[in-house]
């Protein structure tokens, strides 16, 4: 094979100069020996930056930048949490980094027992005792799930079921993931206090409906209120009930989803355990099942077996998800929070997130308009910005904006799609009351600078580095670098 390289252009760095070098590396102590001449380039055009230079460099990137341990991260949906820096220092472990996929099991009873253990931690959190670790994101263990409800229809010889219910207060990935298995999305309405509409739900299920994808609490940060009559209205045309268990900062300790009446789950790791997540970053979809469910989970799953811990094969299983025991250092964090936090902990964490939740809410609900504020909402809610809109010409998208020039970071905005011009905002249970005040101190004074000057808004941000960009030719024609 031939392998043509193209020539690159040549670059030209803004640092650095011809000859600068940021590490000194000992003398060769070994015969030197050439590298195929097909893997190497005349020219390499990387910078030549000293040390000092790289440190800057990369500081500088990072005091541009905004994250969960300078303050607020109020990303609804999210669940933007602080993490405890012990689970880092666990993740760093020889024992756990140097561990190697294709190492025999039997030379990692540690690692077995760590997953075994949190497999069962999750599973009794959960009130579902089959569970795998293996899917890598929320959105895969979704998919994990829809394809262990076609396993489980399949087994009974139902084949006629074809259609997935999603209410329109879903998390998009429900509808998506249902729709990746090849299944029929049928959407149900949600009543006036945002709970799905019994109604329109008992209309559409029938025996034609492999399940419903029920996220709870919803993308409206509400609480199911009929959920055992929801997950009855399903179980008696023969369906399963799968639950987008993401929001389940907002429940753990409390309720067990298994308790309420729902099937199979997933649980963002990344998101209620403390695993880092953001930029795409590894996460953790773990997919918890009705006993009677566990024989479809992918393999492998970890099994104890007296003192021994070994991986096993489902008798039925779907197959495998993702390579190897899903993201393992993720799982090792996950591990650590709740090992620290303890059982007895842990009903402090959604206690927590759901008054913070709704003290801001109670903060912001007379002068943001909060659709469903005569509710109490879960760890998270929703405000719209449509009086804004029709007063004062200013739209969410510049109260976003502006919020970055009071020094935090904006919340989700423009979704969930049934709420216009949504705002929605998840403190998490790791802010203090003080900072909670600042953001929402924050948010009152861009209402009044929306009624003053509402140019000051449409042109934010005013601080930032970069100011209101092209989101698309961003992305394609990036500008990277420091004077341009
Ligand atoms: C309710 C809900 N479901 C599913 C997901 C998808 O999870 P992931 O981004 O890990 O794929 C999210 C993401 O935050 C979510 O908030």
């Amino acid at each position: 094979m031939t392998i043509v390289a193209n020539k690159p252009e040549p670059i030209v760095y803004e640092l650095g100069a011809p000859g600068r070098v940021g590490a000194v590396l000992p003398e060769c102590d070994v015969p030197l020996t050439p590298l195929p001449a097909h893997l190497t380039r005349e020219e390499l055009p990387l910078p030549q930056v000293a040390e000092v230079d790289v440190v800057r460099h990369f500081t500088r990137l990072s005091q541009k930048n905004y994250c969960v341990d300078l303050g607020i991260y109020p990303l609804g949906s999210c669940t933007m949490k602080y993490n405890p820096k012990i689970n880092e220092e666990a993740a760093k472990l020889d024992g756990f980094t140097a561990l190697h996929p294709y190492q025999d099991p039997a030379d990692a009873p540690g690692a077995l027992q760590l997953m075994y253990e949190l497999q069962e931690m999750l599973g009794e959190i959960c009130g579902l005792p089959g569970v795998t670790l293996q899917p890598a994101a929320g959105a895969q263990g979704e998919l994990t799930g829809i394809l262990i409800l076609h396993a489980y229809h399949r087994s009974r010889g139902e084949t006629q079921r074809h259609k997935v219910l999603v209410p329109d207060s879903a998390h998009g990935t429900n509808p998506a993931s249902s729709a990746m298995s090849g299944y029929q999305v049928v959407q149900v309405k949600s009543d006036a206090r945002g709970n799905v509409d019994l109604d329109e739900l008992r209309r559409l299920a029938d025996h034609e409906t492999v399940g419903l994808m029920l996220t709870n609490p919803n993308t409206l940060g509400l609480f199911e209120e009929h959920i055992r009559e929801v997950c009855q209205i399903i179980h008696d045309v023969g369906g399963l009930v799968y639950g987008d268990g993401a929001n389940l900062n907002a429940l753990v300790g409390i309720a067990r989803p298994g308790d309420l009446g729902i099937d199979v789950l997933h649980s963002n790791l990344h998101k209620t355990f403390a695993v880092p997540h953001g930029g795409g970053g590894p996460g953790a979809g773990a997919v918890l099942v009705r006993r009677d469910l566990a024989q479809f989970l992918p393999a492998p799953v970890v099994v104890k077996k007296g003192k021994q811990y070994a991986f096993a094969t489902p008798k039925k299983s779907i197959g495998r998800v993702k390579s190897f025991y899903g993201n393992f250092l993720a799982l090792v964090r996950a591990y650590v929070y709740l090992r620290l936090l303890g059982k007895e902990h842990l009903a402090r964490v959604a206690e927590d997130a759901v008054i913070n939740a709704n003290y801001l809410l109670a903060r912001l609900r007379n002068t943001y308009h909060a659709p469903f504020g005569d509710r109490r909402c879960k760890h998270e809610f929703v405000l719209t910005g449509t009086p804004f809109v029709e007063k004062y010409g200013v739209h969410t998208l510049d109260i976003a904006k502006r919020i970055q020039d009071y020094g935090f970071h904006p919340p989700t905005i423009y979704f969930p799609l049934t709420v216009p011009e949504c705002l929605m905002i998840e403190p998490t249970e790791t802010q203090s009351k003080e900072s909670l005040d600042e953001f929402a101190d924050a948010l009152l004074a861009i209402a009044q600078e929306a009624a003053a000057n509402p140019q000051i808004l449409k042109d934010a941000p005013h601080t930032a580095p970069v100011t209101r960009l092209d989101d698309v030719k961003a992305a394609r024609e990036p500008v990277l670098g420091y004077h341009s």
